[in-house]
């Protein structure tokens, strides 16, 4: 039988095996992906807190329907526990689905005491653009969460209080947002929402400020944060590069496939405002 035709019944062992990897993992991610060395002195997180919020992270993946792993979450954690109290800027999600993720970045954020904007249609996915490679005209409407699931889910097991929902398409809402941003974690799927994302979010980025997609492993994809010619048009700079690009960053995830659905939801990438990604040597100039 071909790898690509094992069914979900002889994949449940496996599934299970992963589960108790996931849990048994918890302490180890509380302790090196939260380690105190990376975490500013502003914060006052014991081991006992870190494990608190890692294992709140797990149990949410659990509870609602989520693309991303916990462990991509505590991997955003930490990026956010770098940053001092004093470098003002909201987190902002693009693309929450039913919640899962926000009800996460709700907890890290109250932690870090920064506030959450959340962008979606709560509708899904959009109809696919001209030129967009990794749309598809039948998925329009996937991925679709209603804005009061999302805000339930935030409220039994995130922090509500720290969330602001921003309903409508990309394209119209992103245009108008106004606050300087810590951390952008998008999770849009589509090339067009990318692009909407970066060209209206990337200028109210702190100079040192997160973005993260999960849209890793797909190079094309990535290609965006090496394209020079798309950093020139849009912000006259060289391009950011991107961490992670096509395997993740090292979540201590692995890969199990190739299956036809997913064991498991994995990594993250993510880039740096001021940093670059752009090769210019040349031995011939
Ligand atoms: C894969 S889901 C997000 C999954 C979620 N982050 C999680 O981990 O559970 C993609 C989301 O992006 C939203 N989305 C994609 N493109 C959009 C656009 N152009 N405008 C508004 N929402 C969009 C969809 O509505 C959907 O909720």
């Amino acid at each position: 039988m071909a790898l690509g035709e094992v069914t979900k019944k002889q994949l449940r062992p496996i599934r299970s095996f992963a589960e108790l990897y996931h849990m048994g993992s918890i302490p180890f991610v509380a302790i090196f992906g939260l380690n105190k060395r990376y975490i500013h002195s502003d914060y006052k997180v014991t081991l006992w807190g870190r494990f608190r919020l890692v294992t709140r992270l797990w149990r949410n993946t659990r509870h609602i329907a989520t693309g991303t792993s916990y462990k991509a979450q505590a991997a955003i954690a930490a990026k956010l526990l770098s940053i001092p109290k004093s470098t003002q800027g909201v987190v902002v999600e693009c693309g929450c689905w039913v919640g899962g993720s926000t009800a996460n970045l709700s907890l890290i954020c109250k932690l870090v005491d920064r506030q959450l904007i959340v962008y979606d249609s709560y509708e899904g996915l959009p109809v696919a653009e001209k030129g967009d490679r990794h749309a598809k005209d039948e998925a329009a409407g996937m991925f679709c969460g209603a804005l009061e699931t999302v805000q339930a889910n935030v409220r039994n097991y995130g922090d509500i209080s720290r969330c602001e929902f921003r309903k409508g398409w990309f394209s119209a809402t992103l245009p108008h947002h106004s606050e300087k941003i810590a951390l952008i974690c998008a999770d849009v799927d589509w090339q067009a929402s990318l692009h909407d994302v970066v060209v209206n979010l990337w200028p109210h980025l702190n100079p040192q400020g997160y973005f993260f997609i999960d849209e890793y492993m797909y190079l094309d994809y990535c290609g965006l944060f090496w394209s020079e010619s798309f950093w020139k048009k849009y912000f006259d700079c060289g391009p950011p590069g991107l961490m992670g690009s096509g395997v993740g960053v090292g979540v201590g995830q692995y890969y199990l496939g190739p299956f036809d659905w997913k064991v498991d939801p994995t990594s993250i990438a993510y880039t740096r405002k001021d940093f670059s990604g752009h090769w210019n040597y040349d031995p011939q100039t």
